[in-house]
Formats: C-alpha cells, sequence, structure tokens
C-alpha cells in the first residue's frame, strides 16, 4: 500500500479555509501528548509530544457544565472530590481545582494549549461528550479555534461529527471505534472524514485495506512497541497513535535502515 502526503483544504461557505497538511505517511500521532514520558493531556506531554516530532498531537477533550473545552481523558473525576462527578457536570473552575488538589496535574484548556503550541503543529482533538448539547461543543470549539488551520476533529461520538461538519464546515473529522468496522467506514465515508481512527483490535487487514481502498487512512491506536507498530503499517495502516512518538519514531527509522 503506497501513501502519499496528504493535503486537506477545505473551502467553506465563508471562504475559510482550513488546511491539514501532513508529511509522507505512515505518520506518528502523539496519544494524549507524549503521555508515556510526561502525565497526558497536559501542556508539559503535549509540548514534549512537539518536541519529539509527532506527526499529530492528539489530546482529549470534554465541556464542562460552564461551556470550557478542557483536555481530560476520562469520563469522570474521583480525584480530589468527596463523591466522583462527570467532568461535564462540573465547572472547569471546580473541575481543575478538584483534579489539582486529588492528583497535582492542571488540566489545560482549550485556550492555553492553542496559546502555547505552534500553529504550524497538526493536532487531532479526541472531543468526548456523554451529555453536553452538540451545539455547545461546536459553540466552544469555534470560539477556541478562530482562524486556525492544522485542526482534525475526531470522536466516538458520529452524530456529533455530523453537527461539527455544519457548525465548523472548514475541519477534517475523523470517526473513532473499536468495534464495527463496517459500521466506522461507512460513518467515515458519510462523514466524507480525512481519515478513520481505530483501535488495534480492528487493525485486520481486510479491513485496513478496505478503509485505503475508500480513501479514508486508518489510524490506529494505542501502539507503543515496535514489532506492533511495524505488523501494522505493514498490514496497510496509515499512522498510529502512540504514547511514545519520540521512540517510536527512533525505532521504526532504525528497522528500515
Ligand atoms: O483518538 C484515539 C484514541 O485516543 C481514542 O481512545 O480512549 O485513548 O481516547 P482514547
Ligand atoms: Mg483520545
Amino acid at each position: 500500500m503506497v501513501w502519499f502526503a496528504a493535503s486537506f483544504h477545505h473551502r467553506s461557505q465563508w471562504l475559510e479555509v482550513r488546511s491539514f497538511d501532513l508529511p509522507s505517511p505512515p505518520w506518528i500521532l502523539a496519544h494524549r501528548g507524549a503521555s508515556g514520558e510526561a502525565p497526558e493531556n497536559t501542556l508539559e506531554s503535549l509540548l514534549l509530544a512537539v518536541e519529539q516530532g509527532a506527526d499529530v498531537v492528539e489530546l482529549d477533550l470534554w465541556l464542562t457544565r460552564d461551556g470550557q473545552l478542557v483536555a481530560f481523558h476520562d469520563v469522570e473525576l474521583r480525584a480530589g472530590l468527596q463523591r466522583k462527578a462527570a467532568v461535564e457536570a462540573l465547572s472547569l473552575y471546580r473541575f481543575q481545582r478538584a483534579l489539582k488538589k486529588g492528583s497535582g496535574i492542571e488540566a489545560p484548556t482549550l485556550q492555553q494549549i492553542l496559546q502555547v503550541l505552534p500553529e504550524s503543529q497538526p493536532l487531532n482533538f479526541d472531543i468526548k461528550r456523554r451529555s453536553a448539547e452538540p451545539k455547545a461543543i461546536g459553540d466552544a470549539l469555534a470560539a477556541a479555534l478562530g482562524t486556525r488551520s492544522q485542526v482534525l476533529l475526531s470522536s466516538f461520538d458520529w452524530p456529533l461529527l455530523a453537527e461539527l461538519k455544519v457548525r465548523l464546515p472548514g475541519y477534517p473529522l475523523a470517526p473513532i471505534g473499536d468495534r464495527k468496522p463496517g459500521a466506522l467506514l461507512e460513518a467515515a465515508i458519510e462523514l466524507k472524514s480525512f481519515s478513520l481512527h481505530c483501535h488495534r483490535k480492528l487493525a485486520r487487514r481486510d479491513f485496513l485495506l478496505a478503509a485505503a481502498e475508500a480513501s479514508k487512512p486508518p489510524l490506529v491506536y494505542t501502539i507503543n512497541r515496535l514489532f506492533l507498530a511495524r505488523n501494522v503499517l505493514s498490514r496497510g495502516a496509515a499512522g498510529v497513535f502512540t504514547d511514545y512518538p519520540g521512540r517510536l519514531r527512533r525505532s521504526l527509522e532504525k528497522a528500515a535502515r
């Protein structure tokens, strides 16, 4: 399977162009930043991933009760609270204060992340949702992004992506899935997505080739070991999400020599 350098340019109804330019695949995507070496989804792990030359830096986002997008993975927060609570049910202040108190971790907002990471760095927002209004997520994203390009919006919530396609028409999309590969590929085609993101248990050769043939580069998570990376890339994956972007790239380059 030969992949060419990918480029996405979309001209929206307001003639805004959102580019998403990547070098030639295979791509190394930093999973929650360089999360094997720094606390996941923090400015430290995101900056480390940039420093390590990740092609794309992935991070997870939740919308807080007061409409702020904050980088965090889990549905609920336990640390620093008397009773666990859904991230979406907490205000940004309460969430950040509890997390800091319980674990010492500072969860950055999307605004803070965009201020710190270079505009040229390709980013992938894995947008989490349970109860937040899709419209509110779209509004918060649009406000934070402004005119920013080099951003790929992905989610396990495919209807949310369909809403974001309308609210933020210039941005490339990617459905994420860990089951039902056929439905995942259909969603990618339906959404006219840039790529398709799947758990490694779906990464069988026939599925990866079908995705590639539909021009939906399959990107597989989470792959930390060289032999696994070589395996899925040889089966047709266009890239891998890894907690160790620097180390995995060095190992892949060494193995290719
Ligand atoms: O975006 C790919 C991957 O991060 C999806 O799974 O649970 O690690 O956010 P999760
Ligand atoms: Mg994620």
